[in-house]
C-alpha cells in the first residue's frame, strides 16, 4: 500500500520527535504493508510553522537514517497545509511542497478546520483551479460540519477537489460519527484516497490494513486495491 499522509518525520509538528519515532513508525508501516510514504507535516500558521525550508531538512535527515537501517520502505516529501491566509502567500513563493500530479493537475494536501467548512474556501478552490492546482481535502470525515451534513462535502466536489479518508476512521478507531461519515464517503464513491494519518505508535500507527480489510470486505476487493494502492501510486509516482 501507499500511505499519503502521516507525521513522520522527526521534530517538526505533533508527530515523531526523534529518528528512533520515526524509524519505528517505518517499521510498523513496513509491517503493515505498506511501501511508499509520502511523509506530511503540519504547516499550520501559528501552531507548526513549517514551510519547505524547515521540512526538506528534516526529511533528509530521516531519509539518512532510513538508509542506514535495513528497511526498505520507501519515503518521500510533501506537506498537509492547513487553511488560512498564509497559504496563498506561500504558494505564491513557492514555499508549499506538493504531494504529486493528478491529471495534468499539480496536487497539494489541504486541512480544513476540524470544527467547520471555512468560509470562503470555494474562492479559494476557484483560485487554485486558475493555477491548475488540484487539492485533495484530507479526512473530511472528521470534520464536525460535514458529520452533521455529509451532503455539504458535494459543494466542494463542485470545484474538483479529491477526499482522503483516514484509514482509522473507516475502520471505526476514530468514533461512530467518523465511521459512519467515512461510510457516507464510499458509498457515494466520493473517495479517492485512503491513509494513516499516523503521528505515533501508541495511538495513532501508521496502519492501513484494518481499513483495506474492512472496504474489500463491503465494497469489494477492486475499491480496496484502488483507494490504498491505485490511486496513491497515481498520484505520487513522481515522488519516488
Ligand atoms: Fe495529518
Amino acid at each position: 500500500m501507499i500511505d499519503i499522509h502521516n507525521h513522520i518525520i522527526p521534530g517538526i509538528d505533533d508527530g515523531a520527535q526523534t529518528l528512533d519515532d520515526s524509524l519505528a513508525l517505518l517499521k510498523i508501516a513496513e509491517q503493515q504493508g505498506i511501501t511508499h510514504m509520502v511523509c506530511t507535516p503540519h504547516m499550520h500558521a501559528g501552531r507548526f510553522e513549517n514551510t519547505v525550508d524547515t521540512i526538506r531538512p528534516a526529511f533528509e535527515s530521516l531519509k539518512q537514517a532510513l538508509a542506514e537501517s535495513d528497511l526498505i520502505i520507501k519515503v518521500a516529501m510533501a506537506a498537509e497545509v492547513r487553511i488560512s491566509d498564509e497559504f496563498m502567500i506561500q504558494l505564491k513563493r513557492d514555499k508549499v511542497p506538493f504531494i504529486g500530479r493528478w491529471d495534468d493537475q499539480t496536487v497539494v494536501l489541504l486541512e480544513m478546520p476540524h470544527d467547520r467548512i471555512p468560509m470562503g474556501i470555494e474562492n479559494l478552490l476557484k483560485w487554485l483551479q486558475r493555477q491548475n492546482i488540484k487539492a485533495i481535502i484530507a479526512h473530511p470525515e472528521r470534520n464536525k460540519e460535514i458529520m452533521r451534513k455529509p451532503d455539504v462535502a458535494r459543494t466542494l466536489v463542485k470545484h474538483g477537489v479529491l477526499f482522503q479518508l483516514t484509514a482509522a476512521s473507516v475502520s471505526g478507531n476514530f468514533g461512530e460519527g467518523a465511521q459512519r461519515t467515512a461510510q457516507w464517503f464510499l458509498e457515494n464513491n466520493l473517495a479517492t484516497f485512503v491513509a494513516s494519518d499516523a503521528h505515533n505508535i501508541k495511538n495513532r500507527p501508521p496502519a492501513m490494513k484494518d481499513a483495506y480489510e474492512v472496504i474489500e470486505k463491503q465494497y469489494g476487493k477492486p475499491l480496496a486495491e484502488k483507494l490504498c494502492f491505485l490511486n496513491p501510486g497515481k498520484l505520487t509516482e513522481g515522488l519516488f
